[in-house]
């Protein structure tokens, strides 16, 4: 498997987690009230994050719009006319950046995007509000999109316990279970994208990708908190004659 930090192109990042043009001039939160430690810190964090700040500028909704558009810069899975998938896609940044890259205005390719919230419509989204690990949201999906899939993309993650090995068999559930529905919707030649945390658990999920798709890669953007474990694996190339096979072979 390869692995990669990938590069700031397109003005998107520069080394060092700042994207371009970021200036340092860091806010302190005085303490007020009842406001906790921890949530001052968060505020704090949300304050100086020169990602949060570059959003807001270029009116995406979310930081993470800037990880999505840093590895398509560097691995160009997104293209014009593709049909996807986006598990886990409130607020919508990834919806924004990929709506752009398939060409959604000019009538483009197709999205639909799944979340537990509410999404502020986006032009052109098929948007469901909804439990992914629903029993029906899978056919749900399926109908939606009308066909198969050039791409599962997902960004899901539950909420955290701060117990770390429990939040991540939660993270590794959840990417299993996009696994197992990318393979029932994925073209032959699709894309597969989502956040794992490192230092888990993810051997058995990067062994079945690696049988079923060309190439398997661990990303870490720039735009990824250098001090988080969030880490993404993009597989491409999907084989669906290889998972066929494997899914016909009797049990030994
Ligand atoms: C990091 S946010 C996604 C950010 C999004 N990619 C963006 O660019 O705006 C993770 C999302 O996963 C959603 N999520 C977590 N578990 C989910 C589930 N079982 N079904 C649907 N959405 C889920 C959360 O509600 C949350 O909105």
């Amino acid at each position: 498997m390869s692995s990669g930090q990938s590069g700031g192109k397109g003005g998107t990042a520069k080394s060092g987690g700042k994207p371009a043009g970021a200036r340092d001039m860091r806010v302190k939160v005085k303490k007020a009230g009842k406001l906790k430690h921890s949530s001052q810190l968060w505020l704090e964090r949300q304050l100086n994050d020169p990602y949060v700040k570059r959003a807001r500028e270029m009116g995406y909704r979310s930081r993470a719009a800037f990880k999505l558009e840093e590895m398509d810069d560097r691995y160009k899975f997104l293209k014009p006319g593709q049909r996807l998938i986006d598990l886990g896609c409130a607020p919508g940044g990834w919806c924004q950046i990929a709506a752009k890259r398939i060409g959604l205005e000019q009538g483009k390719g197709h999205i639909v995007g799944i979340d537990l919230l509410a999404v502020d419509p986006i032009p052109g989204v098929d948007l469901i509000q909804l439990d992914f690990m629903a029993d029906e949201a899978p056919a749900l999906l399926t109908e939606r999109l009308g066909g198969r899939a050039d791409g599962v993309m997902s960004d899901m993650a539950a909420n955290t316990t701060g117990h770390k090995k429990t939040d991540h068999l939660k993270i590794i559930a959840l990417a299993e279970a996009a696994v197992e529905f990318a393979h029932s919707i994925l073209a032959p030649g699709g894309f597969f994208l989502a956040k794992l945390f490192q230092g888990g658990d993810s051997a058995e999920l990067l062994t079945m990708l690696k049988r079923d798709f060309t190439t398997v890669r661990n990303v870490k953007p720039a735009a990824s908190r250098a001090d988080s474990s969030e880490l993404y694996v993009l597989a491409t190339g999907y084989r669906r004659a290889a998972r066929e096979q494997q899914a016909e072979r009797p049990e030994s």
